[in-house]
């Protein structure tokens, strides 16, 4: 790497603009709607430097890249053995959207896919995730009402995992109460720098790199990059792990955040989403860092 930061980073944006593969998310009508050529990258260091090129004042729904920083929050307020008695730390293998409990625990494998991530949230309440998240941010966070309405319309599929998990006795709470909050939840918006220093907030041990705050106790920022390093990237989770090497999260409407211990926190965002509803753009950036800056485990 030998041009500054910024240039680095928008060489790496300008060589992976030709990707234009992949879909929009479909099934959230609000989402179909994205401008499908948006393309950010930022990226938090530990020391608190923050750098955004492309598209970094965009804000768009975090969606399943709150499922780690909720997992966080329910393992400080709950502690490691009450979260795990509910979720366990298993990758599923399967879709994001998959009913994977355990058959004999009616547990949910892991609090990366929907099924566990609306049992974290039902530990939470609503104050907690707006101050939490306020936290890992270094800022409020505001919902997009618009998505939030527009994906509770179709969201007859994390009705059907609530009402399983209350089946099992996994949540108490009333299912709809539940999924109207953790779609809240996923709604929060973001823009590409809050996500790498949310990132860069679990690559640095649990403190803010900017407020100095500590957010999460090292332990809990230890347990959420284990499940996110076996489980972030779903039913890609291998190819993930073997091509870019680094603990990860994506969500559908195009965002992807990687945090590297030490190093920081990196965040894409692009909306056309591979198969496995990752961003197609946001993969291809993070095997182009990954490579340059030698991320990789090996
Ligand atoms: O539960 C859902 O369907 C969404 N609100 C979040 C899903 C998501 O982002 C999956 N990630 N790729």
């Amino acid at each position: 790497m030998r041009s500054p930061l910024p240039d680095y980073l928008s060489e790496v944006l300008q060589a992976c603009s030709d990707e234009d593969g992949g879909e929009l998310a479909a099934y959230i009508p609000e989402l179909a709607d994205a401008d499908p050529d948006r393309l950010a990258l930022a990226l938090s260091t530990p020391s608190g430097t923050r750098y955004a090129v492309g598209d970094a004042d965009v804000r768009f729904t975090i969606q399943s890249i709150s499922k780690p920083f909720a997992y966080a929050l329910a393992l400080v307020d709950h502690g490691l053995d009450a979260v795990l008695e509910r979720v366990g730390v298993e990758p599923s293998g399967d879709a994001f959207n998959e009913i994977s409990l355990d058959p004999a625990t009616g547990r949910p494998l892991n609090p990366m896919i929907n099924a566990g991530a609306i049992t974290v949230h039902s530990m939470l309440d609503a104050d907690r995730v707006q101050a939490g998240f306020a936290a890992f941010a270094g800022r409020d966070l505001e919902v997009d009402e618009e998505v939030h309405a527009s994906e509770l319309e179709s969201a007859d599929r994390n009705h059907a995992i609530a009402y399983m998990l209350r089946n099992h006795g996994i949540i108490e709470a009333k299912p709809t109460e539940v999924v109207d909050g953790y779609t809240r939840q996923c709604s929060l918006l973001v823009d590409v720098g809050d996500l790498a220093v949310m990132a860069a907030t679990l690559a640095n041990a649990g403190v803010h790199p900017e407020t100095g705050e500590r957010v999460v106790p090292r332990w809990v920022a230890r347990q959420v990059l284990s499940v996110m390093t076996t489980c972030g990237m779903y039913d890609a989770a291998g190819d993930w792990f073997t091509l870019v090497g680094i603990p990860a999260k994506s969500g559908v409407s195009g965002g992807v955040i990687g945090a590297l211990p030490g190093k920081g926190g990196f965040a894409a965002f692009s909306p056309r989403l591979d198969e496995h509803g990752n961003s197609t753009r946001g993969v291809r950036i993070f095997e182009r860092l990954s490579r340059d800056m030698g991320m990789h485990l090996m």
